[in-house]
């Protein structure tokens, strides 16, 4: 039951605003995330694609405000969710929004359970957290969600530990505990990248099937298009901290304007090949020290990058309805570069 009545259905349930997170390193502050902004609406399902090291991870805790604390931190832009500013929220606010408003699935599942407690104290824990329920009401509650993610046995499950599940198993338990209060966001960090194609596509089905029925919004992470094809409606690709393009899903795959978002596409691998995904762009995202100052970040992979591309930072702009592009191909003309946004 909402007691917010600023909010409602039609506005999104996220804003992420010009988000800057930044970890210290040598004494210096480097952005891992750079001016990142983007929307989530209520039951929309948003991927978040680009290669390891793009950023996707620390934009995911900079928004459930779980940066590792004394390392990395908010530096610039605001992120409002249901119309609040998390900046504002007390770590006992956020604790009461976290896994019941919004949730998140961790990139690494074999360490998000905690080894010591049984499956059934760590659901009940969230159920406890959030939810004015008695001990036999909660066993009862964990046994059920446990059932809802495809677990047979619930009641015997509930008793175990986690080195005594499957890896598919152990993911189905976190998706559990994530939807445990039915939260209206959920943030999927590579949910299946440890998990084999079969249980994979059993979990990506669960998530789908859950997010109709609790009709809740997710920010999917993923290395995997064919996953994006799959499950999202709106695409976000991200470059070394940046926005590089953002449409829906269907424009993405038929009319993808960057060029690091071709080369992405380029690099699906055929079904029958046992490739890492996104393995072929030649070159690396740059770490945080050596992140270029000015000019488009992707330049020196970039096949298409022209001389400009290496002096004029570009800007992140709405090339036709929907579709939003960072790269100079698609800007007709800069200012100086002086006035633009790194
Ligand atoms: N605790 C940390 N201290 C310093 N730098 C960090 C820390 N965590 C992440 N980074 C840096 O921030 C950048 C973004 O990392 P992030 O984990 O968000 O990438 P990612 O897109 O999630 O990659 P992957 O696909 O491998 O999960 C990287 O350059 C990474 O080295
Ligand atoms: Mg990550």
């Amino acid at each position: 039951m909402s007691t917010k009545t600023h909010f409602n259905s039609e506005s999104p349930i996220l804003e992420v605003k010009n988000l800057q997170t930044a970890f210290e390193i040598d004494g210096e502050l480097h952005n891992a995330v750079d001016n990142v902004s983007f929307n989530v609406k209520p039951k929309q399902i948003i991927g978040v694609v680009g290669e390891s090291g793009c950023g996707k991870s620390v934009m995911s805790l900079s928004v459930m405000k779980l940066l590792p604390k004394g390392i990395g931190s908010i530096r610039g832009g605001e992120v409002i969710f249901e119309g609040k500013n998390i900046e504002n929220l007390s770590d006992k606010d956020m604790n009461k929004i976290r896994g019941k408003d919004v949730s998140m699935i961790f990139q690494e599942p074999m360490t998000s359970l905690n080894p010591v407690f049984t499956i059934g104290y760590q659901l009940q824990e969230t159920l406890f957290n959030h939810m004015a329920i008695t001990k036999k009401e909660a066993r009862l509650k964990s046994i059920s969600l446990l059932k809802s993610v495809g677990i047979s046995r619930p009641e015997k499950i509930i008793d175990e530990y986690p080195h005594q599940l499957s890896g598919g198993m152990r993911q189905r338990v976190m998706i559990a505990i994530a939807i445990a209060c039915q939260p209206k966001l959920l943030i999927a960090d590579e949910p299946t990248t440890a998990l084999d194609v079969t249980v994979q596509a059993q979990i990506l089905d669960l998530l789908r099937d859950i997010q109709e029925i609790n009709n809740m919004a997710i920010i999917l992470i993923t290395h995997d298009l064919g996953v994006v094809a799959e499950m999202c409606d709106e695409v976000i690709v991200m470059y070394a901290g940046k926005i590089v393009e953002r449409t829906d899903v269907d424009t993405l795959f038929h009319n993808p304007k960057h060029p690091y978002t071709e080369l992405l596409m380029g690099a699906i691998p055929k079904m029958d090949e046992d490739v890492e995904v996104l393995s072929s762009i030649e070159g690396i995202v740059p770490s945080l020290k050596n992140m270029p100052k000015i000019g488009c970040r992707f330049a020196n992979r970039c096949p298409k990058a022209m001389p400009e591309c290496k002096s004029i930072s570009p800007l992140l702009a709405e090339t036709e309805a929907g579709h939003e592009v960072s790269c100079l191909l698609y800007e007709s003309s800069m200012p100086n570069e002086g006035a633009n946004v790194r």
